[in-house]
């Protein structure tokens, strides 16, 4: 009896699974949507562990002559948007609609849960209008020393590396550089990395750079099956790093004086994450500790290595095109020359066209993030053919865009020329995103922008940077296969030499 009981049991679990996945297999074609293949489990997601999803994007929409595509993240149907129109009302015109993204990490990982990357609104939303007093142009004028002084250790460095390996790792170094950037101008703790590779806050990025497996499914679930992080205690980083990096919290808030000291200026985000804990205590609202550490964390985690990775790509091109390089050059002597050979200051530094014409190309190429993600609030009219639930989790595909040959003749070809022109073709600003758009953009982009440009003119006005026999074509060179940003899957190494 028993056994034909369970017998019976499980045909009808089978049956009900299989009608349910034969439901879930005809979702977009029933929608006449279409629509990449789904498989047990994975989904779509076929790419996990084997490309980097940004190839994988790239791939969707080369295949796909569609605004849109349908595809399945493991048992969830999901949409990539191909077309920069409709990605601008995604990102700006409807942004009330889109305002959470998808991933989100689970409340036994507090500070993954609660960062500007990952929280979801009202919080998201409180959160974001007391961190941008953070990035104002008077803030950035401040931290701009800083960058300055930094980029003078870089040069050194350089020189140290040349005589010491006759080559340098650029992703190494660079992120050597924006750790300790954002370790002085965010948290007020000056750092040595950048001429020595190692800091207390250096070793966190280090660790943060490291890759296990229980990372790795970490971070799919974050991004794609949110459901399973508490189930399986996933975190969106090693737990040691994360009390590590609570201590060095604590550290800083007790050496300006706890929460009690009046901040009467907000010198950088430390005053504001003080700050907004004795608001609200004056308003009698709680916000634990956790919140706070969760936005310095995210802060570092989101900004040195995506500034990392650029810096090493934008200096490896320029190595592999010295007629580039030489043009950029030009510009810095003769913007030099106009500021009596002083330091540039921020506003000689965005005159200068050509470099930001430069670093456009490189993220342009190597946008770290491959998509950009949102999730819809409510259901939601794609066009007049589609419209889509509450909860869908929508990719705008920014690799795709920017390889896009309509918006980008010859899109492999490293050319900073094409962002001289006007092209009549680029009328919509969504087909040129690196930093996403709208009120869920990138809070850090003026920040990074200005760190990339006055770091770059002070190393191409004393170095040359060559490439070195034997190694790969920037083209050619391996990308990540393990991490779901874009990042060099090997080192960059190239060689400097003094301008004379
Ligand atoms: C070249 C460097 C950088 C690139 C390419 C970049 C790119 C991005 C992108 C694409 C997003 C998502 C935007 C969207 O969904 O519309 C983002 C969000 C974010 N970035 Fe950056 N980023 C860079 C540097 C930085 C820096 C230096 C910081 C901090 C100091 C930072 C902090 C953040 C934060 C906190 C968010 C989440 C914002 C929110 O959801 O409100 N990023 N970044």
């Amino acid at each position: 009896m028993f056994w034909s009981l369970l017998i019976i049991i499980s045909l009808c679990t089978l049956i009900w699974f299989c009608l349910k996945w034969l439901k879930l297999r005809m979702y977009w074609a029933e929608r006449g949507v279409k629509h990449l293949p789904v498989y047990p489990f994975l989904g779509s997601l076929t790419f996990l562990m084997r490309y980097n999803p940004a190839i994988w994007m790239r791939n969707v929409y080369e295949r796909f002559d569609s605004p849109y595509v349908g595809m399945w993240v493991f048992f969830r149907p999901a949409v990539i948007i191909n077309d920069p129109e409709m990605a601008r009302n995604i990102l700006i015109k409807d942004a009330a609609v889109f305002k959470d993204r998808f991933l989100s990490s689970g409340p036994s990982d507090p500070i993954g849960h609660l960062n500007l990357f990952s929280v979801k609104d009202p919080l998201w939303s409180f959160l974001r209008r007391r961190l941008t007093a953070v990035f104002t142009a008077a803030k950035l004028r401040g931290v701009f020393r800083i960058m300055q002084q930094k980029s003078k250790e870089l040069v050194q460095r350089i020189g140290i590396e040349m005589k010491k390996n006759q080559r340098v790792n650029l992703r190494m170094m660079f992120t050597d550089f924006t750790t300790d950037v954002i370790a002085a101008s965010a948290f007020g703790v000056a750092c040595d990395a950048t001429l020595t590779g190692e800091s207390p806050l250096r070793s966190v990025t280090k660790e943060i750079m490291e890759f296990s497996v229980f990372r790795g499914l970490s971070w799919v679930s974050i991004f794609f099956y949110p459901e399973l992080v508490d189930i399986f205690g996933f975190t969106s980083l090693p737990k040691s790093v994360t009390e590590y990096f609570k201590k060095i919290f604590r550290m800083i808030v007790a050496e300006r004086g706890g929460y009690d000291v009046e901040i009467k200026e907000n010198r950088d985000l430390f005053d504001a994450l003080i700050k907004l804990k004795q608001d609200c205590l004056k308003e009698n609202k709680d916000i634990s500790e956790d919140t706070l550490v969760a936005q310095a964390m995210v802060f570092l985690q989101g900004g040195f290595d995506t500034t990392g990775s650029i810096f090493a790509y934008c200096v490896y091109e320029l190595a592999f095109h010295p007629e580039i390089q030489n043009k950029l050059y030009q510009e810095l002597i003769e913007a030099e020359e106009k500021v009596g050979h002083a330091d540039f200051d921020m506003n000689s530094l965005t005159e200068l066209k050509y470099l930001d014409c430069v670093i456009n190309e490189t993220l342009r190429k190597y946008q770290p993030m491959g998509w950009l993600d949102r999730m819809t609030s409510k259901d939601y009219k794609l066009d007049d053919r589609l419209t889509i639930s509450a909860g869908t989790p929508v990719y705008i595909n920014v690799i795709g865009i920017h390889y896009d040959p309509k918006f980008y003749p010859e899109p492999e070809r490293f050319n900073p020329d094409r962002f001289l022109l006007t092209n009549e073709k680029n009328t919509c600003i969504t087909t040129f995103v690196p930093f996403g758009e709208g009120p869920r953009s990138c809070i850090g982009r003026r920040f990074a922008m200005m760190n990339l440009r006055n770091a770059l003119a002070t190393i191409f006005l004393a170095y040359e940077a060559r490439a070195l026999p034997n190694t790969p074509k920037p083209s050619e060179a391996k990308i990540e296969t393990r991490n779901l940003f874009l990042t060099p899957g090997e080192p960059l190494l190239v060689e400097f030499v003094p301008r004379l």
